[in-house]
């Protein structure tokens, strides 16, 4: 059994734990994908030819079981999750993987690991869904054979609200028009790293990057979404396109602030121009972050500071008692692992 890590001391990083679980497609069956299973946590084995291995044919995804202070453990919209793996696996050629198994399959991990699913208020325990295509291939083309395998680890807390990102503003896009950066592949992370540890050594904590239109417009930050209050309140973020990911978080935030909060929110392209003359406030959202403030954004030979964060502390506050059950959920957005058929042999 792996170590029951020091809840105290956690941090966003991989942790094992004992179960994962595993299952396989064929393009050419129907239904493609079989039963699938939970298997002890360990190494898998692949044909050195396997299509993700050389052709990147692969997607993921990262959402987050925390339990309550009723000991009970919710899943934060996993539909809305399985439904992005689907379309993410369309965008890729691999065989989807049905919504209702992904949701069985992200509770029965949640189960298994319970062991591993901090106390209330410590944490929670993400799950990492993936998708490749192991089918071995020399030739690029569309993989028959695919394989699912999610494992999961605890983590800590997002840092706190008051401590606002600084981000650097690319002069480059994330991902092309026309691309993948609308789907949760694998591909669209490997390029940012050179330039985030280019960024870290310059101060800043991460990097917002344009949308692809060419325009100056801002587009997302490498792993999250993002916000800008504008001087006449109005919540206004970067419509999607296929630069830009669908987050769950941006759409859970989007609803809250036009529902709940009641604030004017729009989808519409935002120049760096206007932000830098209008924004009151900036944050980006995301499962790993949930709202984080950024208090400074900078590029070469610039920095533009930002205000106080109001309206991220409000709806951080919001999705947090959502996710830990504190606060109603009006949207009926947690899945109560409990209540989930198990995934095994479904
Ligand atoms: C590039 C990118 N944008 C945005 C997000 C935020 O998406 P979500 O809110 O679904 O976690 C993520 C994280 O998954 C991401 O990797």
């Amino acid at each position: 059994m792996s170590a029951v890590p020091d809840w105290d001391a956690l941090g966003f990083g991989f942790l094992p734990t004992d179960w994962m679980y595993r299952a396989q497609g064929d393009a050419a069956r129907d239904p493609a994908w079989d039963a699938g299973h939970f298997v002890p946590f360990g190494d898998v084995s692949l044909s050195p030819a396997a299509a993700v291995l050389s052709y990147g044919c692969g997607c993921f995804e990262g959402l987050k079981a925390q339990r309550g202070v009723d000991g009970r453990v919710r899943i934060f919209r996993p539909d809305a999750h399985g439904a992005r793996f689907a379309r993410s696996a369309e965008r890729l050629a691999l065989p989807p993987f049905p919504v209702d198994r992904f949701v069985a399959m992200a509770a029965g991990l949640a189960r298994r690991n319970d062991a591993w699913v901090p106390p209330a208020g410590k944490g929670s325990l993400y799950l990492r869904p993936m998708m490749h295509g192991t089918e071995p291939l020399l030739g690029a083309r569309r993989p028959r054979l695919a394989g699912v395998i999610a494992y999961a680890s605890p983590v800590g807390n997002a840092p706190g609200l008051d401590q606002g990102l600084r981000l650097k503003v690319m002069a480059s896009a994330r991902a092309a028009l026309g691309g993948t950066g609308g789907a949760k592949a694998m591909g669209n992370y490997a390029g940012v790293l050179l330039h985030k540890e280019a960024a870290v050594r310059e101060g800043f904590d991460d990097l917002l990057y344009l949308d692809g239109s060419g325009r100056l417009q801002l587009g997302e930050a490498s792993g999250a979404n993002l916000f800008c209050v504008l001087d006449d309140g109005t919540l206004a973020t970067p419509p999607l396109d296929d630069t830009i990911l669908p987050g769950i978080t941006r759409d859970s935030a989007l609803r809250l602030a036009r529902d709940v909060l009641g604030l004017p929110v729009q989808q519409r392209p935002l120049s760096l121009v206007e932000v830098r003359a209008r924004a009151r406030e900036v944050f980006c959202t995301g499962t790993g972050w949930t709202v984080r403030p950024v208090a400074m954004l900078g590029g070469d030979g610039w920095e533009c500071r930002l205000g106080p964060p109001k309206v991220a502390t409000q709806l951080g506050e919001a999705l947090a008692d959502i996710r830990s059950g504190a606060g109603a959920d009006p949207f009926g957005w947690t899945v109560d692992v409990a209540g989930v058929a198990d995934g095994e042999d479904q």
